[in-house]
């Protein structure tokens, strides 16, 4: 069965910041009975979009990889919680390879006019942006922008935006102000969830 929340691990390595988050957001989401699923993104076979067109002439991608059940799985889920490293002022290279792929979703509204996804339902976006350094001016815009597009794809109100930066020096576990924020913001989109259905 489908889990009713899509939490997307954007980071290669295990066990550190927001393979960390994911597991957090994880278990409050089972301490409320909501189905959750973590996706660790660089264990995914997921091509990149060649630009073929054929999304434009028929349903879907030509590609059968992970990301063919990942289509049906967005259209069930009530929400997405994507948890990216910055890089590059940007989303991770395989979070930005998933997201050019729901070109497939896009053109399916907007081209093909026969949406995959089920454009009425309520679903409840939320972005987690990692950064290693200091805050400087960009460090989170260039995936927010990535971001904004990708969930309105997917018809998510992204809803929640969180940014925690300086991983280098204070990780994750170690940060309690970041650790307060994501609880409160958990249990808003949490609440909010329970609002919906
Ligand atoms: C290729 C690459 C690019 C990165 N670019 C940035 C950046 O632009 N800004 C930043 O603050 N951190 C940057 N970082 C640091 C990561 O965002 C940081 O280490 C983060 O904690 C990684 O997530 P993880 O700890 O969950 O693996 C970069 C790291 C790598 C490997």
């Amino acid at each position: 069965m489908a889990s009713d929340i899509l939490i997307i691990n954007g980071s290669p390595r295990k066990n550190k910041n927001c393979f960390e988050i994911a597991t957090y957001i994880e278990d409050c989401f089972k301490k409320n009975n909501i189905t959750s699923e973590i996706f660790d993104i660089y264990d995914m076979n997921i091509e990149y979009c060649t630009f073929c067109g054929y999304c434009e002439k028929v349903k879907g991608c030509k590609f059968k990889d992970d990301m063919s059940d990942m289509y049906d799985k967005f259209d069930k889920a009530k929400g997405v919680i994507v948890i990216s490293p910055v890089c590059f002022d940007s989303v991770s290279a395989k979070i930005k390879t998933l997201v050019d792929r729901t070109q497939a979703i896009y053109a399916s509204k907007y081209i093909l006019n026969d949406s995959i996804i089920d454009r009425n339902k309520k679903r409840i976006g939320m972005y987690i942006a990692v950064g290693g350094s200091k805050s400087y001016d960009t460090q989170f815009k260039g995936g927010q922008i990535v971001m904004d597009f990708f969930f309105k794809s997917i018809n998510n109100k992204l809803k929640y935006n969180l940014y925690l930066n300086n991983t280098d020096e204070i990780g994750y576990k170690e940060n309690e102000h970041f650790k307060a924020l994501l609880k409160q913001n958990v249990k808003k989109y949490i609440d909010n969830l329970i609002g919906l259905y």
